[in-house]
Order: C-alpha cells, then sequence, then structure tokens
C-alpha cells in the first residue's frame, strides 16, 4: 500500500486493522494513509487511532448535529418569550405606579424583577446570533491572560490559575470577544467547582494533522483549561454542553453552550474529560486548515 501511496494512486485511504504494539501486544486501529502535495515533493502521513476514540468522534459528530437542532428549537422559543415578556413587566410598571401601598408594590416588584431575571437567560439563549463575527489575528494567550485577570479580579481569595504556555504558537483568525467568552465561561466554571485548595492550570500546545468534525487540519490549537477540583457530576458528565443543564442551583446551564456554538463557529471543538480530582476542557481551533479529507 505504501508503493501505492507514493506513487499516487489514491489520495487517502482508510482501514481498520490490528497492530501489534510494544508492551500493549494487538490493539485494534483505525488507520488513515493520506497523500499530500508539499513543495519539497510527495508527503506520506499516517492517522492512527485506537477504535474507541474514533467512536467518540462519529459521537462527536452526531451530537453535532443534534445540538444544531436543539439551538434551533431554543432560539425560536427565545423569541416567543421575548415579545410577552416585555408586555407582563411593562404592564407591572404602570400597576406597580397607580398601587396605593407599597405591601402591594412589592408584589409588582417581585414581578418586574423575575421578569428582568428572563429577559436575562432569554438574551443569554440568543446571544450567539446576535453579533456578527469579527475575525482578526488573535493571540490566544493574550486572550488567556485577559480571562485571568478577569478571573482574579471576581475571585479576589485565594483562586491559583497556573499557565504552562507554548508562546511558540501562532496567532489564529478569529473572534476575539468570542474567543475570551469560550475561555472565561470554562474558566468561570473551574473556579466555581474549586473549594478551598484548588488550582486551574491554562495550558497551550499545538496540534498537528488532526481531524475536526470530518475536516481535516494541518494546525490547531490546543487550549486545556485543567482544573483539581471535584469533577463534573456523573449524571451531567454526557450533557454539560446542552443548553439548560447545569449542575449548580443559581445556574442557567447556558454557559458551556455558549462556548461550544462560538468554538463551532471557528471551525474548533470543546470537549471534556472530568473525574474527581481531574477536569480537563480541551478548546482545539484550526489555526491552518488543509490536507486531505479523509
Ligand atoms: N470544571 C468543572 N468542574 C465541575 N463541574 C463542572 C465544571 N465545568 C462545568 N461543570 C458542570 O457543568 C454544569 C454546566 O455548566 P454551564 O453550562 O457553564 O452552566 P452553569 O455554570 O450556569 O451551571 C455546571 O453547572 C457544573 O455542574
Ligand atoms: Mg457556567
Amino acid at each position: 500500500m505504501l508503493s501505492q501511496a507514493s506513487s499516487q494512486m489514491f489520495e487517502s485511504k482508510r482501514l481498520q486493522c490490528g497492530w501489534q504494539l510494544p508492551m500493549r501486544g494487538l490493539v485494534e486501529l483505525d488507520s488513515t494513509l493520506s497523500v499530500h502535495l508539499e513543495e519539497e515533493g510527495v508527503v506520506l502521513s499516517l492517522e492512527l487511532r485506537e477504535i474507541a476514540q474514533q467512536r467518540k468522534a462519529d459521537r462527536e459528530v452526531h451530537q453535532a448535529d443534534l445540538t444544531h437542532a436543539n439551538k434551533e428549537l431554543l432560539r425560536n422559543l427565545a423569541h416567543e418569550i421575548k415579545n410577552p415578556l416585555g408586555g407582563v413587566r411593562g404592564a407591572a410598571q404602570l400597576l406597580d405606579r397607580e398601587l396605593p401601598s407599597d405591601e402591594l408594590r412589592e408584589y409588582t416588584q417581585v414581578i418586574i424583577k423575575e421578569a428582568d431575571r428572563l429577559q436575562g437567560l432569554v438574551d443569554q439563549m440568543l446571544a450567539p446570533h446576535r453579533r456578527l463575527r469579527v475575525m482578526e489575528s488573535v493571540n490566544i494567550h493574550e486572550v488567556c491572560e485577559r480571562v485571568r485577570s478577569l478571573m482574579l479580579a471576581e475571585f479576589p481569595s485565594g483562586l491559583v490559575i497556573k499557565r504552562d504556555y507554548d508562546i511558540s504558537i501562532p496567532d489564529l483568525r478569529g473572534d476575539r470577544e468570542q474567543l475570551i467568552q469560550v475561555v472565561l465561561n470554562v474558566v468561570r466554571n473551574a473556579a466555581e467547582a474549586l473549594t478551598g485548595e484548588g488550582e486551574i492550570v491554562l495550558c497551550s500546545r499545538i496540534a498537528r494533522q488532526v481531524t475536526i468534525s470530518k475536516k481535516r487540519c494541518r494546525l490547531a490549537l490546543d487550549l486545556h483549561v485543567i482544573d483539581n477540583g471535584p469533577g463534573i457530576p456523573e449524571e451531567l458528565r454526557e450533557r454539560v454542553f446542552y443548553p439548560l443543564v447545569s449542575g449548580r442551583p443559581q445556574g442557567h446551564g447556558l454557559g458551556l453552550t455558549l462556548a461550544q456554538s462560538y468554538v463551532h463557529q471557528h471551525g474548533g471543538l470543546i470537549d471534556v474529560e472530568s473525574r474527581p480530582g481531574r477536569t480537563d476542557f480541551l478548546i482545539r481551533i484550526p489555526i491552518e486548515s488543509g490536507g486531505v479529507t479523509s
């Protein structure tokens, strides 16, 4: 097959085969051999993934479709709620002025406050669609530093955020404000989950020749947000990116949904591995696309 590949008889071939690996014995691997034409000649790349990982990637694509449908539904619902809500608030305000006593006014104040809270929620649901993206050159470490200082201001007592940056990572093209929001939402969740001795690590790395939602990507940024808190409650683990899924009494369950929307708009992916003592959110954003579709 190698000689077929080097004489360019195909662009890309995918096989499932057993590989004998030292230490691990026979392992079933999904193997993709791709041919790239580069300036210096024909380059072959071999991508090996464990079948379990492949299943995970397939599930990711399926989930992305599902999430898209869910979001569409949610957005329509949010629009439907927005208009009558304005009416309810306006009427409560008028009534508030007419009421003879402060005691009665307490009730109208409850209506107004709760209407405002719902309004805030609805605004968050609509947020990903409200503003046009501004694509510019973004340095991911500037984004991380901004989030770090915002979070240290928000949690003044004892929050530790360490950095483990690969400063050779080139700038990427993206919407700076959206990327700040993504990292902020993930880091804020980590900070909220931590108690006492906890710490958060922001870790940036280069990823080469990866596949994101079936698209080949020559170079990508991997940003890990790792905390040593209690981990995502088991019953939520599969669903944390869904809207309105929250493990906190005050939570709206929209932070990760929004983060995922923004990451998808950048052609990237967001994923999490979590167990008690270690939660690792991976934000992967393409820097250079290209390569051969597998
Ligand atoms: N680093 C983390 N550690 C533990 N739990 C987490 C972490 N990140 C997210 N979660 C869980 O995921 C839920 C959903 O997060 P999010 O979508 O931001 O909504 P919210 O913060 O409003 O609850 C959180 O309520 C929390 O239970
Ligand atoms: Mg949150």
